[in-house]
């Protein structure tokens, strides 16, 4: 293979790949290699741009860190979370929409009991939180596990603020025999995804603002269903319609009823106003996998 050029190093490169033994690698490259080359032959890719490319990646792998998953922003902005997401669950309609898992998840977040307040120690107004776990043919799930995290009341999560050393606006529960959950925590604010690096140098150039709507999320595991990840986000709340990171589904939109002072869900007397949220889940059954 040598003088190769502008129309023989596509070939030259899918068929140098194509020694791999894992067929799905073999495949995957084939096509990456084939598109991206039509990408620089379509836009007539500069040595400069590509330098800039280059540069940009190199930046956003630069930035990454325990707490900093700048190429999980990167594919959210570029719509692709979104994308593998819709391709990887289709289900029936009915049951609850899957979106953007973001990079706030922990992997080690404090078990709570059904009824606990998982921001303990952060101020915000008071939100009371339940729903009930069904499958799609509407039977009851009892005790999946449900994980939440949030944002504060002025967009931060706790893994963004320095000098926390605990978790608060986060938990593990698990839902009682009667597919039932609730807890209480704060209501979350709208708040912009982490803009101070290459990504939202991005959004910058490309003129788009970096807010999320104020949603809450969901991580919900049960055996025999589909692991389901999403958000509950705020009705008429702002940024709705443009989201950074393509992740509202109408399905998910629900009422946070606001409520003046008076006795909460956990039969406690709130002096203040405070807000609740009932929203269930519907879980699809799991895909059986082919034997092979
Ligand atoms: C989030 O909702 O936590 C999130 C999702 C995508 C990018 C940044 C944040
Ligand atoms: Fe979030």
């Amino acid at each position: 293979m040598k003088n190769l050029d502008e129309r023989t190093i596509t070939q030259a490169v899918i068929e140098r790949n194509s020694l791999a033994e894992n067929e799905r690698l073999k495949d995957v490259m084939h096509s990456l290699v084939q598109h991206l080359h039509s990408f620089a032959r379509e836009v007539q890719l500069t040595e400069e741009e590509w330098e800039i490319g280059v540069k940009f990646l190199t930046d956003v792998g630069q930035i990454c860190s325990p707490t900093r998953q700048e190429f999980i922003l990167l594919s959210d902005t570029l719509g692709l979370s979104t994308l593998v997401i819709a391709q990887n669950h289709k289900k029936p309609i009915g049951c609850t929409e899957a979106t953007v898992f973001g990079p706030f998840h922990v992997k080690d977040a404090p078990h709570l009991s059904l009824g606990a307040n998982m921001s303990e120690g952060i101020n915000g107004t008071s939100w009371f939180v339940n729903g009930t776990i069904r499958g799609f043919d509407g039977q009851i799930i009892p005790h999946a596990e449900i994980e939440v995290w949030q944002a504060d009341d002025e967009g931060f999560y706790d893994v963004q603020k320095q000098h926390l050393d605990v978790y608060q606006g986060r938990a593990v529960f698990h839902a009682d025999r009667d597919g039932k959950y609730y807890f209480q925590t704060i209501v979350p604010e709208a708040y912009p995804i982490p803009h101070d690096g290459p990504v939202g140098k991005m959004l910058e150039a490309l003129n788009r603002h970096p807010w999320r709507p104020a949603h809450l999320h969901f991580m919900i595991s049960a055996p025999g269903y589909e692991r389901l990840v999403t958000h509950v986000f705020k009705a008429e709340g702002d940024y709705l319609d443009s989201d950074a990171v393509f992740g509202v589904r109408t399905s998910l939109i629900a009422n946070w009823l606001k409520h003046e002072n008076g006795i909460a869900p956990n039969g406690i007397e709130q002096h203040e106003p405070f807000y609740t949220l009932d929203f269930d889940f519907i879980l699809n059954k799991q895909k059986v996998e082919a034997v092979q």
